[in-house]
């Protein structure tokens, strides 16, 4: 059974009431209920964290134990180099989601410290990247 861990970064926990237009009507909690179904292979853990020490702790505590880490890390995506090197640090292969398209928006949305050490980035397509990043988990375990 593939070991999941999926870990979002401030704000996100405001997802169904915070800026619905860009982010959607959808609870993280709805939409991680239906995921958990969808899926019902993959053993999930979810973290969410509006303080960046505590998503690296995060990074640190799931990044040697897990087949994948789907990081969303929302604002400090573009600010926290401390997260990029907690990914670096780690052997749990991660992928990058944004629910936004970031290279539509502000000029700040568009720099990720994550990118460049995540295995790939899937962005702009709702909370459907979080399915996605998790089907190619299943697929691409034990490689
Ligand atoms: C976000 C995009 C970030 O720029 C923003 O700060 C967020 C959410 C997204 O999922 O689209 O909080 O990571």
């Amino acid at each position: 059974m593939p070991n999941i861990t999926i870990i979002n970064g401030p704000n996100l926990n405001l997802l169904g009431m915070r800026e619905p237009g860009v982010y959607g009507n959808e609870t993280f909690d709805d939409f991680f209920a239906q995921l958990k179904k969808d899926f019902p292979q993959v053993n999930f853990t979810y973290f969410q964290s509006n303080i960046e020490g505590e998503l690296v702790n995060a990074i640190q505590q799931y990044g040697f134990n897990q087949d994948g880490i789907i990081l969303n890390p929302a604002a400090y995506t573009h600010t926290s180099v401390a997260i990029g090197d907690a990914v670096a640090a780690i052997k749990t292969p991660v992928i990058e989601v944004h629910i936004s398209n970031v290279h539509a928006r502000e000029d700040f949305r568009k720099i990720s410290h994550v990118t460049a050490k995540s295995v790939g980035s899937i962005v702009g397509l709702g909370l459907k990247g979080y399915a996605l990043a998790t089907e190619w988990f299943i697929a691409n375990a034990n490689q």
